[in-house]
């Protein structure tokens, strides 16, 4: 077993409502996994239990091959020292400047502060950004607001790439950059990652492979061709939903 990331069979339910009814999902080291489906299916409760914000009901998830979900306080910080996160809505500090956003995670781990100026700029150049160090995150549009939000994940090192409904409220050619910008984010930190995303066309130019989520269950799994060439009526639906706009709804 060599996956970086293994859900396995997780189920959750709220009250008499079962959300997740058994999900497997694998990650190996340096794939990106895109998790999709319709809206309320469960991938925000997949994406919750990922970061430790909901306990399963059955089920467990392994990083590196130790169980986060059972994992003393030690190692549950040490799995999640390993993450990086980019919510929707880049979740910037509004009354701070780019440059503060950025370094805020290396200051809390009292890195000195040269190390931080030179760590800022280079997750900054990384992420495509120039010039904006002084700004607020009121003075940029959505899509340099995920920039910066993604160099600050990334100015902490992590091995884990969580991204959260990355194109939702961006304009479709800012998805393309957001897209292309996760593509670049895995060749040149060779980051494990997982996204989140009702958005099929990202998944298909993004994806490794992609787990297609109904009413909180796996219904396929596989490459964009296979997803391309499936004759399963929930995918084939999902996937010529794009022929409408981004959002596809079954
Ligand atoms: N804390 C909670 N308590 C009760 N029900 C919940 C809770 N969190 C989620 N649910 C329910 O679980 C189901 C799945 O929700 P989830 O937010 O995971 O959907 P989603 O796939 O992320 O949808 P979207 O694309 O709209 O973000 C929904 O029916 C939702 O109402
Ligand atoms: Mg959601």
């Amino acid at each position: 077993m060599n996956e970086k990331i293994r859900i396995a069979d997780l189920h959750k339910s709220f009250g008499r409502k079962a959300v997740l009814k058994g999900v497997t999902i694998d990650v190996l080291p340096g794939e990106i996994v895109c998790i999709v489906g319709k809206s309320g299916s469960g991938k925000s409760v997949i994406m919750k239990h990922l970061v430790g914000i909901l306990r399963p009901d059955r089920g467990s998830i392994f990083v590196d091959g130790i169980d986060y979900t059972g994992a003393d306080e030690e190692n549950r910080r040490k799995i999640e020292s390993q993450y990086g996160i980019l919510f929707q809505g880049a979740a910037l500090f509004d009354s701070m400047n780019v440059f503060d956003n950025v370094a805020f995670g290396l200051r809390r781990k009292r890195v000195g502060e040269d190390a931080v100026l030179r760590t800022v700029a280079e997750m900054l150049e990384k992420v495509g950004l120039r010039d904006v160090e002084e700004k607020m995150p009121s003075d940029l549009s959505g899509g340099m607001q995920k920039r910066v939000g993604l160099a600050r994940s990334l100015a902490m090192d992590p091995e884990i790439m969580i991204y959260d409904e990355p194109t939702t409220g961006v304009d479709p050619i800012t998805g393309g950059a957001v897209g292309r910008l996760i593509a670049s984010t895995r060749e040149t930190f060779g980051v494990t990652s997982i996204v989140v995303t009702h958005d099929m066309m990202l998944a298909d130019r993004i994806a490794d492979r992609i787990y297609m989520l109904n009413d909180g269950a796996i219904i396929f799994s596989g490459t964009a061709s296979e997803f391309a060439r499936t004759e399963n009526p929930y995918v084939r639906q999902f996937v010529e939903g794009r022929a409408h706009g981004p959002i596809a709804v079954l």
